[in-house]
């Protein structure tokens, strides 16, 4: 089997979700987690009989999809899953495909297209739903144009919606369970609980819990990494923060951690990281002052695009020079979490466009003759912030806001200069002093100042001024991908606005963007 993720030492329970390329399937990862079992998700191409046999589900999730199972050649799961004896679950595709499978019917009916919000009435009694219908109805979403038109032998109806005659079907003795909507979608309020009701009648003891993953983490560090060292590049992110306090306690002086700050960082920020984790860890951490080499290669540079270039090439170099100087380095950590793993099923074939150049450490494993450690592949990012309160990580650094690799370089439109940067981390400094003072932090996914490339007019006492103006950002989001502007009240933004403009001399007019993700992104570069 390729890419097994966990450890094979590891006694959890597993349960295996089958993804035929729904957009939501990670939701249903996010259920189960929250539930405390451990699942993984692979797309249907790769679960074949091998893979079924040493995966040893306890349970299977068929997802949605895109397709049709009508369609010649569409995604099926291997017939031998209906022979493992566990319980599955099918969720929209996965219940056509699972009907079809099974000796049903699946049809293109004028009429039974289904798209948003239904409401499915039971018909008898099903364990699946216990705590389900409380009224007489249960609000769920919908998102098909297929609909099973007669269910496989053995199955019987349990619930109906107006264009879904099948909405909930199971075969109790052979504890297989399908249903026409997605459960794991907001818009399904109570649909968790289908979820909490399948993994119980499957028999999980919901034995995944932080304390079970560190132990297990550690032991599967130690065995990865023998007597060989490993360094890591800090950037005092939640990330790469709970990877390294992992692997410390996993290999202690083993590792050697690497601070590169680049002068680009916000306020305090270097002595804050290099303090707690030098003070309260004892780790062996360099402290690399790049800030000449990084800024002077800046110099000048006002593209996007080559400035994200620039400082993704000299982080390498300069990674390695300090990795050059470590003796038998034979490993690279990196804070990969388990959505940049997840192989997504593609059905368009088509490469995505480029929008920025995220600068990560790709490929430089290979170039430095590293191998890879990445103790967090298995996690969620609350999954990793809730290792790094089970690791004893201070509350300030779990919670806090991402802070993007090329840092301060992107929240400078244009040119970057030292006068812009220090402005900058001044009014940075203050705009979060004031979301803290108003108890917004924990509310807000990340927020800062973006210095414009524009000077306007003001009057303060009785002189003109000619500054800068900036932009404050706030948003809210789950994981980046998309965003929405933070709400702040007026009130809030006019005392911002002032403060900043009283505190922070360079800077005379403060605008806020509230401009959304898509069509904005959430750094202004
Ligand atoms: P955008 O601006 O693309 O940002 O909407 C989405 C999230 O990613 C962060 N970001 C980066 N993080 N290296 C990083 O480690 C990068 O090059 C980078 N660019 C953007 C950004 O701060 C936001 O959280």
């Amino acid at each position: 089997m390729t890419d097994h993720l966990i450890d094979p030492a590891a006694t959890h329970e597993k349960l295996l979700i089958i993804d035929f390329g729904s957009q939501v399937t990670q939701l249903i990862a996010r259920r189960l987690r929250e539930l405390n079992v451990y699942c993984e998700i692979h797309p249907y191409q790769k679960v074949d009989d091998a893979f079924l046999t040493e995966f040893a589900p306890k349970a299977v999730i068929f997802s949605g999809g895109p397709c049709s199972v009508i369609d010649e050649g569409s995604p099926r799961p291997p017939e031998s899953v209906y022979d493992l004896g566990v319980p599955i679950l099918g969720i929209c595709y996965g219940q056509q495909v699972m009907m079809q499978g099974l000796g049903g019917l699946v049809e293109r009916g004028h009429g039974t297209a289904e798209f948003g919000r239904a409401y499915v009435v039971p018909r008898g009694e099903l364990e699946l739903l216990q705590g389900w219908f409380l009224t007489d109805k249960e609000q769920v979403w919908m998102s098909h144009g297929d609909h099973v038109s007669k269910i496989a032998p053995g199955f019987e109806v349990y619930g109906t919606s107006p264009n879904a005659p099948y909405a909930i079907t199971a075969d109790v003795s052979r504890n297989f369970y399908a249903v026409q909507f997605h459960p794991e979608v907001h818009h399904t309020p109570n649909g968790a609980r289908l979820y909490e009701n399948f993994v119980r009648m499957a028999g999980f003891s919901g034995d995944w819990t932080m304390g079970a993953y560190r132990e297990q983490a550690i032991a599967a560090i130690r065995e990865q990494v023998g007597t060989s060292h490993v360094i890591c590049g800090l950037s005092g992110g939640v990330d790469s923060s709970v990877a390294a306090v992992l692997l410390h306690e996993a290999i202690g002086d083993q590792l050697t951690c690497v601070f590169v700050d680049h002068g680009l960082l916000r306020k305090g920020e270097a002595d804050e990281v290099v303090t707690m984790f030098r003070d309260n860890y004892n780790m062996k951490l360099i402290h690399a002052d790049e800030q000449e080499l990084f800024l002077g290669e800046l110099d000048g540079q006002s593209d996007p695009e080559t400035k994200r270039k620039i400082i993704g090439k000299l982080f390498i170099d300069v990674f390695q020079k300090y990795a050059n100087e470590i003796d038998d380095a034979k490993f690279l950590a990196q804070g990969t979490l388990y959505p940049d793993v997840i192989e997504s099923v593609s059905f368009s074939g088509g490469p995505s466009v480029t929008i920025k150049s995220h600068h990560n450490v790709g490929g430089l494993p290979e170039k430095m003759g590293l191998k890879l450690v990445e103790p967090l592949r298995e996690l969620f990012k609350d999954e990793v912030r809730a290792l790094g309160t089970e690791l004893g990580l201070p509350k300030s650094f779990i919670g806090r806001h991402p802070f993007p690799g090329p840092g301060l370089a992107i929240r400078c439109p244009g040119e970057i200069t030292r006068a812009k940067l220090d402005i900058l981390r001044e009014a940075d400094a203050v705009y979060i002093d004031q979301i803290r003072k108003h108890g917004l932090y924990d509310d807000i996914w990340q927020a800062f100042v973006a210095i414009l490339p524009v000077k306007t007019v003001g009057v303060m006492g009785d002189g003109r001024t000619y500054d800068y103006a900036c932009a404050l950002r706030a948003v809210t989001s789950v994981d980046g991908m998309t965003a929405d502007y933070f709400p702040f009240d007026h009130d809030f933004l006019g005392e911002t606005a002032t403060r900043i403009i009283n505190e922070v001399p360079g800077i005379n007019r403060v605008t806020y963007d509230i401009t959304s993700k898509p069509p904005g992104t959430i750094e202004w570069e």
